[in-house]
């Protein structure tokens, strides 16, 4: 496995992949990896010749008070990770990704107007800015994200289709612990009394899915029994529980077809998320 820092190189590397006529498929990660980042991994060998990771904790979506210092990082284990799944290559820029005097960003108009982007507010102009730095350098043929994070999914197809990037983006379903706890680099953040309670966000949405099921279609009273169920631990703070339009992220009133449950609480100091599709019965998908 070849670990490249320099982004000349990286390029440059890119481009003779592309000469001798190989696909490339790109996983974008900050670290800390678990079985959510290599299901992308294990997804991305199956579509390309080649794999190339990347390892950057990207200081442009941390909020000035979020967790950019404290964030976990243990990079050689994680190369052993990237070695053992079969990555070819790992990227693992140095500060050159933001060299002094930088200033031009990536930012969507609308759909960071939604769920996470209201309460993280420099997050998704972060995310875009680094995912395009990322894609120009890596020029991949293939790009894999998870479903985890679907707002991130959602604003990374947009801007593929905005800027004409000749990448296609494949989304990979969310990887859990064993209980229904969607992995997590911030779940290592969460105390042995927390761990349980972090359980309620699957709860939730298992019991909104239940709702659909039973017949109950007025998406206020799914987001009330939910946020019951969450709020049922006194150490969990509701950032948002959205039901809303798959592709826009605009809420829904009344649910049809197939639309997304999303929910983000603070347990704690740990702000987690997860979301899962909502489908109406007998609605064909
Ligand atoms: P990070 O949080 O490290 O996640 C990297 C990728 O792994 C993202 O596409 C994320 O959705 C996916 N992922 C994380 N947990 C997952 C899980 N439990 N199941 C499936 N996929 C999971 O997301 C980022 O980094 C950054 O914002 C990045 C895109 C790298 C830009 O800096």
């Amino acid at each position: 496995m070849k670990v490249i820092t320099s982004i000349r190189e990286m390029t440059r590397f890119s481009e003779n992949l592309r000469c001798q006529g190989r696909t490339i498929a790109f996983v974008p990660t900050m670290g800390y990896l678990h079985e959510g980042h290599l299901a992308l991994m294990a997804e991305g060998k199956t579509k390309a010749d080649h794999l190339v990771v990347s390892i950057f904790v990207n200081p442009a979506q941390f909020g000035p008070s979020e967790d950019f210092s404290t964030y976990p990082r243990a990079m050689e284990q994680d190369l052993e990770q990237c070695r053992t799944i079969g990555a070819d290559t790992v990227f693992t820029p140095d500060s050159d990704i933001y060299p002094a005097g930088f200033q031009t960003y990536v930012e969507l108009e609308k759909l960071p107007l939604h769920l996470c982007g209201l309460s993280r507010p420099v997050f998704f102009k972060g995310v875009a800015t680094v995912v395009t730095k990322l894609f120009n350098i890596v020029n991949p043929h293939f790009a894999l994200f998870g479903e985890k994070d679907y707002q991130q999914l959602a604003i990374i197809r947009q801007l593929v289709i905005d800027l004409n990037f000749d990448i296609t983006v494949v989304g990979v379903p969310i990887v859990r612990e064993p209980d229904g706890l969607a992995k997590s680099s911030r779940n290592k953040y969460l105390t042995q009394k927390e761990r349980p309670h972090a359980l309620l966000l699957y709860r939730s949405i298992q019991a909104a899915e239940k709702m659909v099921k039973d017949g109950e279609i007025d998406a206020q009273k799914i987001v009330d029994a939910a946020t019951e169920i969450l709020l049922s631990c006194p150490d969990i703070t509701v950032d948002y529980v959205s039901i809303c339009d798959p592709v826009t992220l605009d809420g829904v009133t009344s649910i049809q077809g197939k639309v997304l449950m999303a929910v983000a609480v603070w347990l704690g100091k740990t702000r987690l998320i997860d979301n899962r599709m909502l489908v109406v019965p007998h609605t064909p998908e």
